[in-house]
């Protein structure tokens, strides 16, 4: 226990002062010790990147692949229509960097129609399963930070038209905040720790501890499809993804996109000793990253862009023990009470996090695969705050405006240079789909949102 935290405690009213000392009863601080002394920070990167090689992948646009994309689809359009497929959404994260107020996934990004963001993805999920004629169950993660909000804003919105027992949502745990320099415990406010949010790798903990092991099992799911809230263009439930995992015997199989400069800040997804794992940028050494295959291209090349599929039994069986994830530290700004009771909104980061990935999991199956995606048509993040260069609202929004251009004019139709363009995913949600509802001499010349409404 920390001497500053039972001070403290003595400051506050009977009722309050119990249950800050419940709180503090709960939390493992000889382990919150060990994590700002660098436990987990120990693996040398160094010799694990020598050994790190290309990983078992389906490539882009190759004829040599293990499988062919026509077998792949055929596959996963048989596991969708099977309804053995449901989707897990994560969304319990901070959103720090965008500065928006509420959850992100009530952003409202859509560039024509200002559709939320779980609404764009919600459409997605439903769009895919009425092509498939099912409904497949959505598990939502949530965290402390953004769960009531989260819960009432579908509510309002009549789950964006998911059936009730289609969506599942649960919430994450959190982990205290610590001073870099000090390594003590952050106070949020009288009797009130910092706690944030304990990263996607949470996922396995709160999902033991929610009904959706129970609901998997009975509804005999044997692929999850993990995304993220934050990317738009994420193929949810893609079949082809699915088919690959499959016909792989896969345990665990991620997307990824091609790095082209060694520099290029994404985790890459690597095989070491027949193991596939996820190397974060900033443990991955120089050297290693510009490594380059007698081609020419990166040998690390799999940037892994946070969309994967799951055997579900695979995750079910990890998920209880928490999958011995390790945590990870990040240095964030966290605002806190000084030792005089002063609010402080720190400039600098000032506190350490400790986050897990669910990428951490990858290791453990005995089977995985990387299936190689074109970040055009399937990646384009919301992290940061308008007026940054990339990641923010409006290049999110020109990356929105550009897929939807190229199917729209793969399909025939004339869509004059500059007009801001928005697809419903009910309209259609990828080429094949989009080609099939445009009208032949189809010409967009103004702002235009092609809705399930539309002619
Ligand atoms: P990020 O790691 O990019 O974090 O999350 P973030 O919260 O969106 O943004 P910053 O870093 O605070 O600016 C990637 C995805 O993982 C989810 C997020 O909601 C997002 O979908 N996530 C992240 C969780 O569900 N829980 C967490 O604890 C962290």
């Amino acid at each position: 226990m920390q001497p500053h935290l039972l001070e403290h405690a003595e400051t506050l009213p009977a009722a309050e002062r119990e249950r800050f000392l419940a709180q503090l009863r709960s939390i493992d601080f000889a382990k919150i010790e060990r994590l700002v002394a660098g436990e987990s920070q120990t693996d040398d990167w160094a010799a694990i990147a020598a050994k790190a090689k290309s990983p078992r992948s389906i490539r882009l646009n190759r004829t040599d692949n293990e499988f062919t994309l026509e077998a792949a689809r055929r596959r996963g359009a048989e596991a969708l229509r099977s309804g053995h497929v449901g989707a897990m959404l994560v969304a319990g994260g901070q959103g720090t960097r965008l500065g928006f107020d509420h959850p992100k996934g009530m952003y409202p990004l859509g560039p024509v129609s200002e559709a939320f963001l779980f609404q764009i993805l919600f459409e997605k999920l439903r769009a895919v399963g009425a092509r498939y004629g099912v409904t497949i169950p959505l598990f939502l993660m949530t965290s402390p930070a953004t769960h009531d909000e989260t819960v009432a804003f579908l509510a309002e919105h009549d789950r964006f038209g998911l059936r009730e027992e289609d969506l599942v949502v649960f919430c994450q745990g959190t982990m205290p905040a610590v001073d870099e320099q000090t390594g003590k415990l952050l106070l949020a406010g009288p009797g009130e720790l910092a706690l944030s949010p304990d990263g996607h790798g949470g996922m396995l903990a709160a999902l033991a501890a929610s009904r959706a092991p129970q609901i998997i099992r009975e509804r005999g799911l044997k692929q999850l499809f993990y995304f993220q809230v934050d990317n738009p263009l994420a193929q949810v439930c893609d079949e082809a993804t699915l088919g690959y995992h499959l016909l792989a015997e896969s345990e665990v199989t991620m997307q990824a996109v091609p790095k082209h400069d060694p520099a290029e800040k994404v985790g890459v997804v690597v095989d070491v000793d027949r193991r596939m794992m996820v190397i974060e940028y900033s443990d991955l050494p120089a050297e290693h990253a510009a490594r380059r295959a007698p081609d020419g291209t990166l040998e690390l090349w799999a940037g892994s862009i946070a969309v994967h599929v799951f055997d579900a039994q695979f995750l079910l069986k990890h998920s209880t023990g928490d999958g011995g994830l390790p945590f990870h530290r990040a240095r964030k700004k966290v605002p806190h009470l000084d030792a005089k009771g002063n609010l402080i909104e720190p400039t600098e980061p000032n506190a350490l996090k400790f986050e897990k990935f669910i990428f951490d999991l990858a290791p453990a199956a005995r089977s995985a695969l990387v299936v190689e995606v074109d970040p055009a048509e399937a990646f384009a993040p919301l992290k940061n705050a308008p007026g940054a260069k990339t990641d923010s609202p409006e290049w999110v929004r020109a990356q929105m405006i550009a897929q939807a251009t190229r199917r729209l004019e793969a399909a025939g139709a004339k869509v004059a240079a500059g007009t801001p363009v928005e697809i419903s995913p009910l309209f259609g949600y990828d080429a094949e789909t989009v080609a099939a509802r445009v009208k032949p001499g189809m010409t967009v010349d103004k702002a235009t949102y092609l809705s399930i409404n539309a002619k």
